[in-house]
C-alpha cells in the first residue's frame, strides 16, 4: 500500500459486536500499511474512525452523542492536518449513508460494512478535498480480501469465516446492514489459521453471524464441521466459534465437542425466548423443545460444557406466561452466562410494526427479574469450578492491580490470581498457567497459581 498517510496518527472506536472489533483490526492494519501510527487516545489522533452498531436504539443514541461531542476536541499539536479526519463506518453507516454527512458537518467520510477496504483512499480524498461522498455499495468480494491486520493481542485471533445473515429474525436489523451470507473458502480459512499457529497464536475464534451455515452459499449445504476439523488439524491449542443459530446446530458439530481436543467446552447458543408463541413471531424457526434437545445432546457429549446465550425481554405480545417460560428455561439449562436485552424496535424490521408493544414498566420489571435469574445461574455454574485446577490463558494484569493476573479458562470464565513471586502479570500475558480455583463470584473466579 502507498505511504500516503505517513506522519498521521489514528484512533478507532468500535461499538457493537465482534464483527466490528475484527474490522477495527483490519482497518488498523490498513492505516498502518499506509504509514499512519496508532494514537494513544482520541485527542492525539489525526484520523478518528468510528465502527458503529444499530442493533438497538441505545447503541445508536450513544454513538450519535459521541460523534457530536468530538467536534469540539482540538487538533493535536504537531498534526500534519488542518482538521481531524472523522470517518464513520459499520452498520449505522451502511444504513444511513449520505444522511450522516448531512447531519454531522464535521464528519469527512462514511463507509458501509462492505467498503472498509476502501477507507484509506477515502481518507486521502478527504484530506485533499475536505470530504468525500458516502460509500455504501455492495461488494461481496471485499469480505474475503486479504488485508493487513493489526491484531489486538499476540496470543488470540478472530478468524472470520462467513459474514452476513439470511435468517431475518423479525426483530433484527443485521441482515439489512450486513447483507446476505457469504462464506470464505475452506482453503483460505485454514491457510489463515495456519499462519496464526505459526506466529504463536494460542486461541482462534471463528467468527460469523451464523457460523453453522458456513458453506451453504457455496456448496448448498453447511460444511462447518469440516472447517472445525481442518482448523483443529493446524495444531491450534484453543478453538472457539461465535455465533450459532439453534436451527442450524447439527449433530456432526455437536459430536466434535467430544472429539477435538482444541475445541473449548463452551458454546454461545442464543435462545431469545422460552415461549414457542414468541419464537414463532420472532421467526426463529425452532421450538423450546428443540432447543432443550440440543442442550441435552451437548451435555451428553460434554457434561461440563459452559453454555451462554442471548435473551430478549418485552417482545411485542409477550405475556406473563411467555416470560415465565423464558425464565424457567434459564433455570433448566443452567447457563454459565446470558446476555439480556430489552426489545428495541428497529425501523424496517417486521417486529417494529407488530401489535402488542408492552408498557415500559412491565418490561423493566421482567428485565430485572431475568437479570436476577441469570446471576443466580451464573453463580451456581461458577461454584462448580471451586476446587478444580484450570489452565488459564493470561490476558495481563487485572483491574485489581499489577500483581494480579486476569485470564480466561477453557470455559471462557474470567479467572484472577496473584502473579507468582518474581513474575509480573504483564510478563505472563499470552502464556497458559494452571490456577487452582478457590473462590467463585457471579462473573469471575479467583484462585492460586499452581
Ligand atoms: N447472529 C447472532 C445470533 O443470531 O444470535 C447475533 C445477533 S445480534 C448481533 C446479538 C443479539 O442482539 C441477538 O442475539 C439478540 O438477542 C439481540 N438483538 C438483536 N436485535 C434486537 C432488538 N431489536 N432488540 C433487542 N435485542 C436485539
Ligand atoms: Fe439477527 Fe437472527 Fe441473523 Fe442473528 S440470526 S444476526 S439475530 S437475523
Ligand atoms: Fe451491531 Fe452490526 Fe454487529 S448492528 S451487533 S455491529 S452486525
Amino acid at each position: 500500500m502507498p505511504d500516503t498517510l505517513r506522519g498521521t496518527t489514528y484512533h478507532i472506536l468500535a461499538f457493537g459486536c465482534q464483527m466490528n472489533e475484527h474490522d477495527a483490526e483490519r482497518i488498523a492494519g490498513m492505516l498502518e500499511a499506509c504509514g499512519s501510527v496508532c494514537a494513544g487516545s482520541l485527542e492525539e489522533s489525526d484520523i478518528l474512525v468510528y465502527l458503529t452498531c444499530c442493533v438497538r436504539l441505545s447503541a445508536e443514541t450513544r454513538l450519535f452523542g459521541h460523534v457530536a461531542s468530538c467536534k469540539n476536541i482540538p487538533v493535536r499539536e504537531g498534526s500534519p492536518l488542518d482538521e481531524r479526519i472523522i470517518a464513520i463506518g459499520g452498520c449505522i453507516a451502511q444504513r444511513d449513508g449520505e444522511a450522516l454527512l448531512e447531519r454531522f458537518g464535521h464528519v469527512s467520510a462514511v463507509f458501509g460494512t462492505q467498503a472498509a477496504h476502501r477507507l484509506p483512499a477515502m481518507i486521502e480524498e478527504a484530506i485533499e478535498h475536505g470530504r468525500c461522498s458516502a460509500d455504501t455499495s455492495d461488494d461481496p468480494g471485499a469480505f474475503t480480501a486479504d488485508l493487513p491486520t493489526h491484531r489486538a493481542t499476540r496470543w488470540s485471533a478472530w478468524l472470520p469465516i462467513m459474514c452476513g445473515c439470511d435468517n431475518f429474525c423479525s426483530y433484527c436489523i443485521v441482515p439489512y446492514v450486513r447483507g446476505r451470507e457469504r462464506s470464505r473458502s475452506i482453503g483460505d480459512v485454514v491457510a489463515e489459521a495456519q499462519r496464526y499457529v505459526d506466529e504463536g497464536v494460542k486461541e482462534i475464534t471463528l467468527l460469523g453471524q451464523n457460523v453453522n451455515s458456513f458453506g451453504r452459499d457455496e456448496h448448498g449445504e453447511p460444511r462447518f464441521a469440516e472447517v472445525l476439523r481442518a482448523v483443529d488439524a493446524t495444531g491450534i491449542e484453543r478453538l472457539r466459534f461465535v455465533t450459532s443459530h439453534p436451527k442450524d446446530l447439527h449433530d456432526d458439530v455437536i459430536a466434535l465437542f467430544g472429539e477435538l481436543d482444541s475445541l473449548m467446552p463452551a458454546l454461545h447458543l442464543p435462545f431469545q425466548s422460552g415461549s414457542d408463541a414468541v419464537l414463532a413471531r420472532m421467526n426463529r424457526r425452532y421450538t423450546r423443545a428443540h432447543y432443550l434437545e440440543l442442550i441435552r445432546k451437548l451435555k451428553t457429549v460434554r457434561p461440563d460444557i459452559a453454555l451462554s446465550t442471548d435473551v430478549i425481554v418485552g417482545f411485542p405480545g409477550e405475556t406473563e406466561d411467555d416470560f415465565e417460560q423464558t425464565r424457567s428455561l434459564i433455570e433448566e439449562v443452567g447457563f454459565a452466562q446470558a446476555f439480556t436485552f430489552i426489545f428495541s424496535p428497529r425501523s424496517g424490521t417486521p417486529a417494529a410494526d407488530m401489535d402488542g408493544m408492552l408498557d415500559a414498566e412491565v418490561v423493566q420489571r421482567r428485565f430485572d427479574a431475568l437479570v436476577d435469574t441469570v446471576q443466580r445461574s451464573a453463580f451456581a455454574y461458577n461454584q462448580g469450578e471451586v476446587g478444580r485446577t484450570v489452565p488459564v490463558l493470561v490476558e495481563g494484569p487485572s483491574k485489581r492491580g499489577a500483581d494480579v493476573i486476569a485470564g480466561k479458562s477453557p470455559k471462557n470464565q474470567t479467572v484472577h490470581a496473584k502473579a507468582p513471586a518474581g513474575a509480573s502479570a504483564a510478563d505472563l500475558a499470552g502464556s497458559i498457567v494452571d490456577i487452582a480455583v478457590s473462590e467463585a463470584k457471579t462473573w469471575y473466579l479467583f484462585g492460586e497459581v499452581v
